[in-house]
């Protein structure tokens, strides 16, 4: 009898570990339970690998219209296998009690994204900042630093970038032309005018506009911040410092007047990859694709990367994109990470996540799966 309660134990404690371990599916687009059974609030995120686990930040939403207004701040929530999320808390927390701060609640708050310096050992997070009652104006970015992966990141500074200072790939001519800034921005004369940098110039002093963003962390640990400028004409790609704190003067800008938001990047043998989407609020559009050498460029248009129907082509599977997330110990395996928002209820907020797969010329494409696993990429 005792033998066979030691081994019926033994069975039970088998069976647990089994299913614990089971590799669970991505269901894109459902309802995603954390550890306490409560939807994944963490929208236009980005992940970060530490020490073994996965950190999703991302936007804590609120129920209804509002709930793109940041009202509590940036959601942090932790994973082993991708699919399990436990919920971390709130890594940066808005201002409530200074109206006048920066970050204060009722500010837009968008994509924050983390990453870890090697050398400091700070927990760096940028994040697209609109400043409370100004609409989408400022067009800011915001750093904050923490010590602790999970946070508390402290709030450091917001600002409009390389004021002062050039693009590397802006001519001598394209400085010298002077512009009448009241011409209207969708007319020929008007997107010439953009092309050539209209709003770069209008900006220069005071600093570049910075609006939808990602960061990028190369093989030799320097640091990428990636944002739409120039009234989302243009995409801007800047060098962070070595602390990862600060831009260097060194920046390009791609695509010009292209209208390129959502921009999320990623590494394969040796060349970057972009996703993107174009300017339509929360609506979706057809998502965009790009390729280059160098990550200052330039980079070539690849094109739509859904493929589907024409109707889900048009709208990237109803997704934006936020990040490519590299998964630790598979080759070549990457996931597509996008948004689909919910604007009027913007907690609903949904997730799309699809494997990247790559066609024989090495082009990455996103296909449509109801339910799929890591396996994926064995
Ligand atoms: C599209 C951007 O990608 C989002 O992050 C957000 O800024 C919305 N526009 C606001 O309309």
């Amino acid at each position: 009898m005792k033998n066979f309660h030691s081994t019926l134990s033994a069975l039970i404690l088998l069976l647990f570990f089994s299913c614990e371990q089971e590799s669970k599916t991505i269901k894109s687009g459902e309802i995603w339970p954390d550890n306490n059974g409560i939807h994944v609030n963490a929208h236009g995120g980005g992940m970060l690998f530490h020490e073994g686990k996965y950190y999703w930040f991302g936007e804590h939403k609120i129920e209804g219209k509002a709930g793109n207004k940041a009202m509590v701040g940036v959601h942090c929530y932790s994973s082993k296998n991708l699919t399990d999320w436990k919920d971390e808390g709130i890594a940066l927390e808005i201002i409530k009690d200074d109206l006048k701060h920066d970050i204060t609640e009722g500010c837009v708050l968008e994509r924050p994204k983390v990453i870890y310096n090697k050398t400091t050992k700070k927990f760096v997070m940028w994040f697209h900042l609109e400043l409370k009652g100004q609409g989408y104006l400022a067009a800011r970015t915001g750093l904050a630093v923490a010590d602790k992966v999970t946070g508390p990141y402290t709030f450091v500074k917001s600002l409009r970038p390389n004021a002062g200072q050039w693009p590397a790939n802006f001519t001598k001519e394209q400085k010298t032309v002077e512009y009448d800034y009241k011409m209207k921005r969708w007319t020929d004369e008007g997107r010439t005018a953009v092309v050539n940098g209209m709003f770069l110039k209008r900006d220069f002093e005071g600093g570049q506009m910075s609006r939808d963003m990602t960061l990028f962390v190369d093989d030799d640990e320097k640091a990428y911040h990636i944002a739409a400028s120039e009234e989302n004409g243009t995409l801007h790609i800047r060098e962070l410092t070595d602390d990862y704190l600060n831009f260097r003067d060194n920046y390009v800008r791609v695509f010009p007047d292209e209208s390129n938001e959502a921009p999320a990047i990623f590494k394969k043998d040796g060349k970057y990859y972009m996703f993107a989407s174009g300017c339509t609020g929360w609506a979706p559009n057809p998502g965009r694709s790009a390729v280059a050498n160098n990550i200052m460029g330039p980079w070539t248009n690849l094109g739509n990367p859904f493929k589907g129907t024409e109707d889900e082509m048009k709208v990237s599977f109803d997704s934006q994109s936020t990040y490519v997330i590299p998964v630790i110990g598979k080759k070549d395996a990457f996931i597509y990470m996008g948004d689909r928002w919910m604007p009027e209820d913007a907690i609903d907020g949904r997730y799309i996540w699809l494997p990247v797969q790559f066609d024989e010329k090495g082009i990455p494409y996103l296909e449509w799966m109801d339910e799929w696993s890591l396996d994926f990429f064995d």
